[in-house]
């Protein structure tokens, strides 16, 4: 198990019951001296309003203790924002958490839209122009979602690609990038449902086509165009199907399986990329030519295959460089 770093929180962070008492003798007043302005003139005393202050100040940093003392939770959270990463790490690292921001995004414009759309065959459309047309706001936030969307599609490829040319699917990352591949193609799911539901004609068309290309898949094929399609003809039930998986089947998976993909994402680390070379750890066999990919660490492993039977644990973290 990797060991997070535990860096010292600053004093003012740290709830006052948790702070660390000072040394005798350190900070304060020196020891049997009055200090010179006390000799002078006595210390102005704090009126009740400058009290209030004081608290009011304090009183986020209190509920924060409050709430760690019974969660535990700062250890992890420190862990989690002072992690190391590898060297070289760049800006194309930045497209997993763009493709992140993007689903938030999708799932908060989606909710403001949530609250006027109707998904009924009769009304659907209507809705939508009554979003874009009368509700403050509703043309933007509409647009935001449409938009979204489609950048949500090009950002999780863009982030795929480069997990792939890093090498970053291979060992101990395998599993990461299962979900991914769950992860996209749930996104492509919300994409394809989405796109039904202002049910004009482009939608309309557009997701029979979509349907009937899904039908035309091995084995499962079929009965997936005839889960989808929800009937004999696309219609009324087709809408409350895709709205039902829309709204609530892919984005609860979406959800979880991000939760998962993080999870892993900082318990393993990023991948270094593959340029970057690993430096020899003191005492490690010479035999090992180390590339950084995967740890940075040195951990003893060659193109992503361990070599010196060095136990596991702590592999991959990710801690090469500050
Ligand atoms: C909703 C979609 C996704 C979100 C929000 C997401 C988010 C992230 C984030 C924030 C990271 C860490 C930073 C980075 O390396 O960019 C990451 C890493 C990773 N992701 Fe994703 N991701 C998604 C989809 C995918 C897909 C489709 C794949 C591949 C099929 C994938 C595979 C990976 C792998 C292997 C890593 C580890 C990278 C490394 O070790 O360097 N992810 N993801």
């Amino acid at each position: 198990m990797p060991s997070f770093p535990k860096p010292k929180l600053p004093d003012s962070m740290v709830p006052p019951p948790l702070r660390k008492p000072g040394k005798p003798g350190t900070g304060g007043t020196p020891r049997g001296q009055a200090p010179s302005d006390l000799k002078t003139a006595p210390p102005e005393r704090q009126s009740a309003g400058d009290k209030l202050l004081e608290r009011g100040k304090d009183a986020p940093i209190d509920a924060l203790g409050w709430v760690d003392q019974r969660m535990a939770a700062s250890g992890f959270l420190t862990g989690m924002l002072y992690r190391k990463v590898p060297k070289g790490t760049n800006w194309f690292y930045t497209l997993g958490s763009a493709t992140l921001f993007a689903f938030v995004v999708q799932a908060v414009t989606g909710v403001f839209l949530a609250m006027y759309y109707t998904p009924s065959a009769t009304q659907a459309y209507s809705s939508i122009a009554h979003i874009n047309n009368d509700v403050p706001l509703g043309q933007f936030v509409h647009g935001m979602h449409k938009w979204g969307s489609s950048l949500m599609v090009i950002l999780i490829f863009l982030h795929m690609g480069r997990t792939f040319f890093f090498g970053a699917y291979k060992y101990p990352r395998e599993l990461n990038w299962v979900i991914g591949v769950v992860l996209l193609i749930l996104t492509m799911t919300m994409a394809f449902t989405g796109y039904l539901l202002p049910f004009d004609q482009r939608s309309f068309w557009a997701s029979i086509v979509g349907i009937n290309i899904n039908g035309t898949g091995p084995v499962v094929g079929p009965y997936l165009s005839d889960f989808l399609r929800a009937g004999p003809e696309l219609g009324a039930t087709t809408l409350s199907r895709f709205y039902a998986i829309h709204m609530l089947l892919v984005p609860g998976a979406l959800i979880a399986l991000i939760g998962a993909h993080m999870y892993l994402v900082v318990k393993l680390g990023t991948t270094a990329p593959p340029w970057m070379k690993a430096e020899r750890p003191k005492g490690a066999s010479p035999l090992a030519q180390l590339d950084a990919g995967g740890n940075g660490n040195g951990n003893g492993r060659v193109n992503g295959n361990r070599v010196d039977g060095a136990p596991a644990s702590g592999e991959g973290n990710g801690a090469s460089s500050a």
